[in-house]
């Protein structure tokens, strides 16, 4: 066994942004690179000698050569067993249902989510720990400075390991277990959600399009939704997981999944639509002609988990981002349940799931997911939709309505300004903080501003605080405009305008929400100064 160590010199951009480090390809593909990261994993984790690691990505252009660089980094670095899914693939749940199932000491991922792929595209390789979660912030801070300080790294010389056939080979010490990426994660669907009801509805003629935008959750989606289910066959649509996604863009919304869309909006539009992204880990809802916004979703399963097996025992708590709308925390006051406010990005709901504060997280990013894994998924949320509608034989158009007519709409919208040069985008955000003490008490018309400031969080569990999390413009009817800079983008400055207002009234459930919303919308660039600061008058995506 030849192990080497080979020197190196640090990079100094490898911080991990919300969820992992996430760069073009191109960066990746530099000398050292992905190599450097990986020790750094390596160093800052503290696995025992003999420990066993997943390893999965969304099949996304550099996932096999990834996959093949860290199997044999990881036998140079003392692990015992690797778990690895066939052709290098686990959705992002997927991997995290595998971490727990066998209970392992942790995870790597690599997966830059929504974001293009191609060899002009993005990767991204994350470490989640033995919960399943992404790794918390304290662990990524590590994991940055080492990468700021590394001399060396570690790789076993060695041929690479087939991965195309289910098998366990030796490399090195280590043993690699090549697994089904689907079945686990398939069985666990299968436990928490009524298949015979579901299977029933779709018998009945209720109409289902699932599209896997060319990405991870196409196998996944062919075999709970078309094999266990029986969806005919054509149900899941842009199936084949492709390596730069058919050249689109893999995030599940409005305008990227606009295949699904114009099925949707169509004459003969099936009853229930959804998408979900490069990882499989978000999730879109659509009825027929009807959008489902994630902030209602996740309101909307809240308050009809009791329906469904996996949760009939009822809810311990809920969370969501602080961007997310509160159209969840009624539910959970409904419920005489605790309804936590956390920073954007899924590790924050970790800990509260672990110490059993909260049983459902959403995320207005599209993100729905639950205690079953820990990380937000994709399908898990499509399947609890289907669960609902089997069990309450309505369309998602009326559900969604009778839930607005018992606890009130929060309309919603998110505009992002994408690409923006950061210098601009930074300006835009230090302006508003400047504005903070003439703000609090203007009044815009109807609305008055009753509070702004910088969101900062304190885990309930750990004590950590996590300061600098968003700007929130708070209005005294409960309305809000929250300012946020991605931290998921690879160019430029991603600034993403939050907007939310909410509507008691039935008689006006029915208004499209950027005509609620357009008053809001006004007030937050007149504030923000955004349109004259980075020169763009429009929007790049609304969602
Ligand atoms: C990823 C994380 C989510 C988070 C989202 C926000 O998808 O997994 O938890 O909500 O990024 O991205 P942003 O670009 O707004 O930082
Ligand atoms: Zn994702």
């Amino acid at each position: 066994m030849n192990i080497r160590t080979v020197s190196t010199q640090p990079f100094s951009d490898q911080k991990p942004g919300t969820s992992g480090l996430r760069k073009k390809v191109t960066t990746f593909q530099q000398a050292h690179y992905l190599e450097n990261f990986v020790q750094s994993i390596f160093d800052s984790v503290n696995a025992p000698q003999g420990a066993t690691l997943v390893l999965g990505g969304d099949g996304r252009f550099y996932n096999r050569e990834a996959i093949q660089v860290i199997l044999k980094m990881a036998a140079a670095n003392g692990f015992g067993k690797v778990l690895v899914g066939r052709g290098g693939i686990l959705s992002t749940p997927a991997a995290s249902c595998v971490i727990r199932q066998y209970q392992t000491f942790g995870g790597i991922i690599l997966s830059a989510s929504h974001n293009p792929g191609g060899p002009d595209g993005d990767f991204g390789i994350k470490f989640n720990g033995c919960n399943g979660g992404p790794a918390t912030e304290s662990v990524t801070e590590a994991i940055f400075a080492k990468s700021k300080a590394i001399s060396s790294y570690r790789m076993l010389d060695a041929a690479d390991v087939p991965l195309d056939l289910l098998s366990e080979t030796t490399l090195g010490n280590m043993k690699v277990k090549v697994i089904n990426p689907v079945s686990d994660y398939a069985d666990l669907m299968e436990s928490l959600f009524d298949f015979g009801a579901i299977r029933s509805l779709l018998q009945g003629g209720f109409k289902i399009r699932f599209d896997a935008m060319h990405a991870v959750n196409g196998p996944y989606a062919k075999e709970i939704l078309e094999r266990r289910l029986g969806a005919p066959s054509g149900s899941v649509m842009n199936a084949v997981p492709l390596e730069d996604f058919g050249g689109g863009h893999p995030d599940p919304n409005l305008t990227y999944a606009h295949d699904l869309v114009e099925i949707m909006y169509g004459t003969d539009a099936p009853d229930f639509g959804a998408a979900s992204d490069g990882d499989g880990d978000r999730n879109m809802i659509l009825g027929k002609r009807f959008f489902v916004t994630p902030s209602d979703s996740l309101a909307l399963l809240a308050a009809n988990a009791t329906l469904v097996r996996g949760y009939a025992k009822g809810l311990a708590g809920v969370a969501r981002s602080m961007p997310t709308s509160a159209a969840v925390d009624r539910v959970a006051q409904a419920l005489d349940i605790p309804c936590f406010e956390t920073p954007t990005g899924w590790k924050f709901f970790g800990n509260l799931m672990d110490a059993g504060k909260v049983t459902l997280c959403g995320e207005e990013s599209f993100g729905t997911g639950s205690s079953h894994v820990r990380e937000k998924d994709g399908l898990w949320a499509v399947l609890f939709w289907l669960n609902i509608l089997a069990v309450r034989k309505q369309s998602v158009e009326t559900i969604t309505r009778e839930h607005w007519a018992r606890f009130g709409r929060n309309f919603y919208s998110r505009y992002d300004y994408e690409g923006l040069p950061t210098e601009a985008a930074n300006g835009v955000m230090r302006h508003l903080r400047d504005s903070f003490g003439t703000l609090a008490g203007t009044a815009f018309g109807r609305y008055s501003i009753q509070a702004c400031d910088d969101f900062s969080y304190t885990d309930p569990v750990d004590g950590s605080i996590s300061n600098g999390q968003g700007i929130r413009i708070l209005f005294s009817d409960g309305s809000r405009i929250v300012f946020r800079l991605s931290g998921t983008g690879t160019e430029g400055a991603t600034l993403r305008v939050y907007l939310e207002a909410f509507e008691s009234a039935v008689s006006r459930h029915h208004l499209d929400a950027q005509e609620a919303l357009k008053d809001l919308i006004r007030i937050a660039l007149h504030i923000s100064e955004l349109q004259t600061r980075t020169g763009r008058e429009q929007p790049t995506v609304i969602t």
